[in-house]
């Protein structure tokens, strides 16, 4: 018998040595090197199918087996592109007690198919514990409390089911391997065999990852090169909301949201999320202003909170939730510089509702309309919104898919929108009820909202 042939492999950019070494000499990080096995069979094919190694037309191709399943859950589905495809793996990330293994179990209880629920952290009377607080089940949900990845193949082949949810990736282990669970070599091991069964097999698997203190997933980054799809479970712990969202996806965009509110009774749905976004006080506050952006492809209407106030120590603060501190940096360096208002001796903080974090630009110009807003100590009309791009000299830039912001502005009752005039091109906006402004520059705003 052959003796097991190792090596050693960077973690970080997957440099190879024989030998253990401290500093990668590729990419430079320091203790990155990690032991594994190179088995001649290892990594060959895993997410490949053998019958596609004759070449055919593309035109030819039969792509009927990659039709979705509906999970029955709107927003999972539509963070997945429209349902989980056969014999895809997906990858489910998020810091611990989020929730991520509420969501798993929820989606096997609802889902209409087989599903095979493998747990390595948490005993049956736990899952069963969890399953009593989520209501409408339905009978089709196999539970087993399993590690070893070989048994798991045997149930699998046993149990045939339609869908296979794994919870977690790290606690899983193989024997062909001597290291310990959630080790690189275990992990990456672990999930070529996985990713190899569900091609196989067209059964799509969900897998849980934990993640690390810097907040990818733990393990290897070669894990997320390896799966179809990666998930990523968010939210403050003490936000009642959840965000879902993709950062790779092998049949969708990434740029899709799922939003769920974590109730007593599981992850809820929510299918409207201005109404999350936006307080429901009716009194007009200073330094509240809405911004009508955009995520995915969805239309959110959002609340960004200002406070300024006097620096109370020399260096005034800066501090944003949910936005770029840069960004916040830059629109101030705008204000003070092209609109004259003096904050740099002030203390700034920014919020945006919900515990959103935000990437959508046009949220700046409702940045900046706060901050004057709490500065001025004058409010804002809550029927009023903001949809613009501020850019660094205090124009304001046009941005995408303005019908579908003022659609969602005036779903929601307000009265009145704030553009940039550069949108006005191709654009028939007599049909839209609400008054829309448009502006070129930021003091035509101030002038607009404060007179
Ligand atoms: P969990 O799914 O165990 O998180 P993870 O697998 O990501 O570590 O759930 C986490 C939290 O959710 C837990 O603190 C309790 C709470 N929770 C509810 O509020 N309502 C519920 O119905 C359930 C099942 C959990
Ligand atoms: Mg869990």
């Amino acid at each position: 018998m052959s003796k097991t042939k190792t090596s050693y492999f960077c973690q970080n950019c997957g440099a190879e040595s024989p030998k253990w070494i401290g500093k990668c000499p590729v990419c430079e990080q320091w203790n990155t090197y990690v032991e594994e096995i190179v088995s001649p069979r290892q990594n060959t094919g895993a997410g490949i199918q053998k019958s596609s190694s004759t070449p055919i037309l593309i035109s030819e191709v039969d792509y009927s087996e990659t039709s979705r399943i509906d999970t029955l859950n709107k927003e999972f589905n539509r963070v997945l592109g429209g349902g989980l495809v056969q014999g895809s793996v997906v990858l489910i990330g998020g810091e611990p007690g989020i929730g991520k293994s509420t969501l798993a179990l929820q989606i096997a209880l609802n889902i209409p198919k087989r599903t095979l629920y493998i747990s390595g952290e948490e005993s049956l009377q736990q899952i069963k514990l969890r399953a009593e607080r989520i209501t409408n089940t339905t009978n089709n949900c196999y539970v087993v409390s399993e590690v070893l990845l070989e048994s798991i193949e045997n149930i699998i082949v046993k149990q045939k089911p339609d869908i296979v949810i794994i919870d977690s990736i790290q606690t899983l282990q193989t024997e062909r391997i001597e290291s310990s669970p959630g080790t690189v070599s275990q992990v990456r091991e672990c999930t070529a065999a996985l990713m190899k069964k569900a091609k196989e097999s067209s059964i799509p698997f969900i897998l849980i990852g934990h993640i690390n203190k810097e907040g990818s997933i733990a393990g290897p980054k070669v894990l997320e090169h390896m799966v179809d799809t990666v998930l990523q479970f968010e939210g403050d712990r003490n936000h009642v909301y959840r965000i879902l969202r993709a950062t790779k996806n092998r049949f969708g965009s990434t740029s899709e949201l799922g939003i769920f509110e974590m109730q007593g009774s599981g992850l809820r749905e929510v299918n409207n999320p201005s109404e999350m976004l936006m307080s429901n006080s009716e009194e007009e506050l200073s330094g509240v202003s809405i911004s009508a952006s955009i995520e995915g492809i969805r239309p959110f209407l959002i609340e960004v909170q200002a406070l300024v106030s006097s620096a109370a120590y020399g260096t005034p603060q800066r501090t944003a939730t949910g936005f770029d501190l840069r960004r916040l940096s830059m629109l101030l360096a705008v204000l003070e510089k092209r609109a004259g208002f003096r904050l740099s001796q002030k203390d700034v903080f920014l919020n945006i509702a919900g515990g959103l974090k935000v990437s959508d630009p046009a949220i700046d110009l409702a940045v900046i309309c706060s901050i004057l807003s709490s500065d001025q100590d004058i409010s804002i009309s809550k029927e009023v919104c903001f949809a613009g791009e501020v850019g660094l000299s205090g124009e304001i830039r046009p941005v995408s898919r303005v019908e579908q912001r003022i659609t969602e502005a005036e779903k929601l009752g307000l009265k009145q929108i704030y553009i940039s005039k550069y949108n006005k091109k191709g654009i028939d906006f007599s049909r839209f009820p609400i008054k829309i402004n448009f502006v070129a520059k930021v003091e035509e705003v101030f002038r607009g909202i404060f007179g």
